[in-house]
């Protein structure tokens, strides 16, 4: 049983000083939750070090970074990368001269996925192989590392990885039914699962998005032993997502996008912390509000919670700078639109009979439904045509706020972390928030 643990404090103990390591496990995109805790390691003048999942050459062997891709890794992240390819899941691994799990895929068509039935004893041989390709890759990079990191410095480990969607043609056609099908276009994400498609990709789901968090606190074990030798410690964080609080009838109340197929996988990651907390390792898993990017962007609909953060601003002490951060999303609305017109939508959303149905914690991560994609996609799709470019929007400009709330709170509660799994609701977001710029 998961009780949820939210962080309800801002964190007050400070550990990382100049000359400390951060190392992001992950590469960082553009929009990714991972911009919030560079700034706050840059702010503190740590220096900053990354890993790379490689690129594919012709042959689709996984292979290191180029010069230039390394040189312009290198200048995306401001800091150093180990270029060892850290490519997480199974999916194109296979014992030499045999097919892929991608390439199994291959066979599935749309009319007949649902009964296709996949080869479970040639994909276990994928499996161990993809698993023990990474963990040498993890072996060394961490031996790299090792170079780099002298005694008596702090380290920060950052997990932000998260995915394993294989590249499948069919697949793209299914996602696009499960995730913004509607009417005769719907799939339930539960005949998905039922599936041996679907199994496949919970299995990879589990390497990429949880297992690669425990291949990271073992890879680094004797490194971390050292350093913690000479007086240094060393933290691990994860992003994790499980619901978030928002505001809904004027109280905190626990909600998810639905379905969040990765939800299995999620929970396993709280575990790889909880496991590796009883031995002693502080490694925290927070489980962050929905926002916008790359990663996010195929569910339709997950931004809709965060539009509740406009009044936790308000509600959580908000100021002058509150306001102007509200004066600025009113103004990408067209004329005509306003912001209660918008949380007026979000009222009617969380009170319908059809959302109060999904907010059931316990029975986490429920499968979707018919009714909930008319009204969660319909709830999207009017909000976003009320803006006056459907490239700007309210819950851009929302998620850029939450990277860095979350950031500041991470990177500050990793110095003294109160547990291994902790929620970051939008009470502790917009507190932190008006904290930092009041
Ligand atoms: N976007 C949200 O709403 C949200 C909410 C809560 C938690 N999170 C989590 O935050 C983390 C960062 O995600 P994001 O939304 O900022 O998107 P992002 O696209 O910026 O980050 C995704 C990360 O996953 C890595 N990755 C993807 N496939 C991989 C593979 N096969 N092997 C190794 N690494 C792989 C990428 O390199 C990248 O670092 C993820 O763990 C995500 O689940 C996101």
């Amino acid at each position: 049983m998961t009780r949820l643990t939210a962080l309800r404090q801002l964190p007050q103990s400070k550990l990382f000083r100049p000359g400390d390591v951060f190392v992001l496990f992950g590469e960082l995109f553009g929009r990714g939750y991972a911009n919030g805790l560079i700034n706050e390691a840059r702010q503190a003048g740590m220096e900053i070090i990354g890993m790379t999942v490689g690129r594919r050459d012709e042959n689709n062997r996984l292979r290191p970074l180029n010069a230039e891709e390394l040189a312009a890794a290198e200048a995306n992240l401001g800091g150093k990368i180990i270029n060892v390819p850290l490519m997480a899941g199974f999916d194109q691994d296979a014992p030499e001269g045999e097919p892929t799990p991608t390439d199994l895929l291959a066979a599935l068509s749309l009319k007949t996925w649902q009964d296709d039935k996949l080869d479970w004893a040639h994909i276990e041989k994928c499996r161990q192989i993809g698993v023990a390709r990474f963990q040498a890759g993890v072996a060394e990079a961490m031996a790299q590392l090792d170079q780099l990191i002298a005694d008596g410095r702090n380290a920060f480990f950052a997990h932000t990885m998260a995915g394993g969607i294989p590249k499948a043609k069919v697949f793209l056609a299914i996602a696009n039914r499960v995730y913004k099908g509607q009417g005769e276009r719907f799939v339930s994400s539960q005949t998905l699962l039922d599936s041996d498609l679907g199994k496949l990709i919970l299995q990879n789901f589990d390497e990429v998005t949880a297992n690669t968090f425990q291949h990271l606190i073992d890879g680094s074990a004797a490194l971390r032993r050292r350093l913690e030798a000479a007086g240094g410690q060393v933290r691990y964080t994860a992003y994790g997502y499980h619901g978030t609080e928002i505001l809904i009838d004027g109280e905190y109340q626990w909600q998810t996008y639905t379905n969040y197929t990765q939800g299995y996988a999620k929970m396993r990651l709280e575990n790889v912390a909880r496991a590796a907390w009883e031995q002693g390792v502080k490694a925290t898993v927070f489980n962050c509000p929905e926002i916008r990017t790359n990663s996010s962007d195929i569910f339709v609909g997950v931004e809709l919670p965060l539009l509740a953060l406009l009044r936790a601003l308000k509600r959580e002490n908000g100021g002058a700078w509150a306001e102007s951060q509200l004066r600025s999303c009113a103004a990408l609305l067209q004329d005509g639109h306003s912001l209660d017109e918008v949380l007026a939508k979000i009222d009617a959303l969380n009170d319908s009979a059809v959302m109060r149905g999904f907010r059931d914690f316990n029975a986490w991560p429920m499968p979707n439904s018919p009714e909930l994609a008319d009204t969660m996609i319909g709830a999207s799709d009017a909000i976003v045509a009320m803006h006056q470019d459907r490239k700007a929007l309210i819950t851009d400009h929302l998620s850029a706020l939450v990277i860095e709330a979350s950031g500041a709170l991470m990177f500050g509660e990793a110095a003294a972390p109160a547990g291994p799994v902790l929620w970051l609701s939008h009470d502790i977001i917009a507190r932190q928030l008006n904290a930092a710029h009041g």
